[in-house]
């Protein structure tokens, strides 16, 4: 079995390949798919990564669902306490800025904190995923650890290019699945 540390490596290899053009059409194209999905129309309070590096862009879908009612909360890196915090936010633009590790992130706004249970739809990022629902991450394990809280009947929607998704990622007991995954091609459902 290839051990997550090189199948890292060479997932992030193919998703930094794709130029800037491509990542944008492809973004869109995710960002298109996921507005139709029917857990997206019942969702109130959405949790959406704040995308970076060569990750499927959010800025605009952001901006959209902000236009559609939703409310957004974005997570803040805790490296102490090896947590994500939520914060509600109302423009992407302005109230994200580079924060741990250059990830745009919120401000610690005491009075904009919001609880995991509160979530009713999050949308997290990975490294890769495998059509069983398996997911890569960057190996912090926050995402895991942010699943653990996360509502039960909140459903968990993972964007990624099609060249994030690989035949078969080893997994352990800690590891979250992603039982919908948007692809620029396809919504693959687990
Ligand atoms: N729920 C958890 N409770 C305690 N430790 C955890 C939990 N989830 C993950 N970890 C620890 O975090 C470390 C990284 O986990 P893993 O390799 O699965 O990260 P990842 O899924 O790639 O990263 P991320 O979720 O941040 O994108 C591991 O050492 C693991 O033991
Ligand atoms: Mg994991």
């Amino acid at each position: 079995m290839v051990d997550k540390a090189r199948l890292r490596k060479e997932t992030l290899k193919r998703r930094d390949a794709l130029s800037a053009r491509e990542r944008e059409t492809k973004s869109a194209q995710i960002a298109e798919r996921f507005f139709s999905l029917p857990e997206y129309a019942s969702a109130r309070t959405i949790f959406v990564y704040a995308a970076f590096r060569s990750e499927v862009q959010t800025q605009s879908l952001m901006v959209e669902m902000l236009q559609g009612g939703r409310r957004l909360v974005a997570s803040r890196t805790d490296p102490a306490a090896r947590r994500l915090a939520l914060f509600e936010i109302d423009d992407p633009l302005q109230d994200l800025i580079s924060g741990y590790m250059g990830i745009p992130e919120p401000a610690a706004d005491a009075s904009r904190a919001i609880a995991l249970e509160a979530l009713d739809l999050v949308v997290t990022p990975a490294v890769g995923y495998d059509p069983s629902g398996n997911r890569l991450g960057y190996g912090g394990g926050y995402y895991d650890r942010l699943f653990e809280q996360v509502r039960a009947d909140a459903p968990r929607v993972g964007f990624a290019f099609e060249a994030q998704i690989v035949s078969s990622i080893p997994t352990e007991p800690h590891d979250a699945r992603i039982p919908i995954i948007v692809t620029e091609a396809r919504v693959i459902r687990i």
